[in-house]
């Protein structure tokens, strides 16, 4: 069996995946292994995993575990372990759905714009290439990653609706906000930022106004004009657009378009930054 390619968006709340067969999404949450007492069944995307000599839960599952542990890091980096967990659970998840089999991998991940540095993306990749044993829901699985790219969140995304001239990109994600600007397909660093606030940072998505409000104020610093073109992902893409409206008026969702064995298939913003990955992913290792 050949390599499998995928584009994987290892988010702090969700991790998104695109493939050659369509896209994967599941919680990314992760606590520590603990007895269950109850005998519950497995929900869709709780998985109880074991990774060299780390034991514990990941998935929804887990998220409710996690209120009173650790909690999911929400940082500006994601050159961790626990990125590493998520791309082997993400790799889990999609041969599961779409294809097992395969244990051979080439990848693009990402890294926020402000980690985007050469040092920083040398360690995520480091971290993320060779081979790896995991056990889920006790199952033990050897994938063997080979090639991996490390993309920048946000300008990534573009990749997945590219067009000529010059947009702005917001992606709001769980704990960082990644805008960026990209010229003729090329990203602009001048003009592009992680902000270090996200929506489960802000008070979650009942308090969206204000998070509106504070990407308004980051990338009007950034020096936006109101008339620029902006596109916007993430997974409260929909939520947030008609707020960023009433200052942006050239503004629309990143609706992916993933290039699937089957053909072309639309996906939600959500997914904008694994599509995005995956075509870079598709077009240096494919
Ligand atoms: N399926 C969903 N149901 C409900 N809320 C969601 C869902 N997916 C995303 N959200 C909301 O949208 C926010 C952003 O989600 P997104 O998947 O873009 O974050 P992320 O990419 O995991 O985070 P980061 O980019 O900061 O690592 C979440 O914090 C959550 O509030
Ligand atoms: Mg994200």
């Amino acid at each position: 069996m050949g390599k499998l390619i995928l584009g994987i968006d290892a988010g702090n709340y969700r991790a998104k995946t695109a493939g050659p067969y369509g896209v994967d999404s599941y919680r990314t949450s992760i606590c520590d292994w603990f007895p269950r007492n109850i005998e519950e069944d497995f929900g869709e995307d709780d998985m109880e995993f074991a990774y060299e000599g780390r034991r514990g839960y990941a998935g929804t599952l887990a998220s409710y575990e996690d209120q009173y542990g650790g909690g999911a890091m929400y940082g500006d980096s994601k050159a961790h372990v626990d990125t590493l967990i998520r791309a082997l659970l993400a790799i889990y998840r999609y041969t599961q759905k779409y294809c097992p089999g395969f244990t051979r991998f080439d990848i693009v991940a990402g890294q926020p714009i402000i980690s985007h540095k050469p040092g920083e993306k040398r360690k995520l990749a480091d971290l993320l290439r060779g081979k790896h044993t995991i056990t889920v829901n006790g199952a033990t699985y050897r994938y063997e990653i080979g090639e991996v790219g490390i993309a920048a969140e946000g300008s990534g995304a573009f990749m997945a609706a590219p067009r000529k001239g010059t947009y702005r990109i917001i992606d709001v994600g769980s704990g960082t906000v990644n805008c960026a600007t990209i010229t003729d397909n090329r990203h602009i660093n001048t003009a592009s930022a992680t902000f270090n606030y996200g929506v489960e940072t802000t008070g979650g998505r009942d308090n969206i106004d204000n998070i509106a409000r504070a990407v308004i104020r980051s990338t009007t610093q950034l020096k936006w004009r109101q008339s620029d073109n902006v596109l916007v992902c993430g997974g409260i893409a929909s939520d947030l657009l008609p707020l960023l409206a009433e200052h942006y008026a050239d503004i629309a969702p990143l609706i992916p378009q993933l290039n699937a064995h089957s053909g072309a298939q639309i996906h939600l913003p959500t997914y904008a930054n694994a599509v995005g990955f995956y075509e870079i992913a598709r077009l240096a290792y494919g």
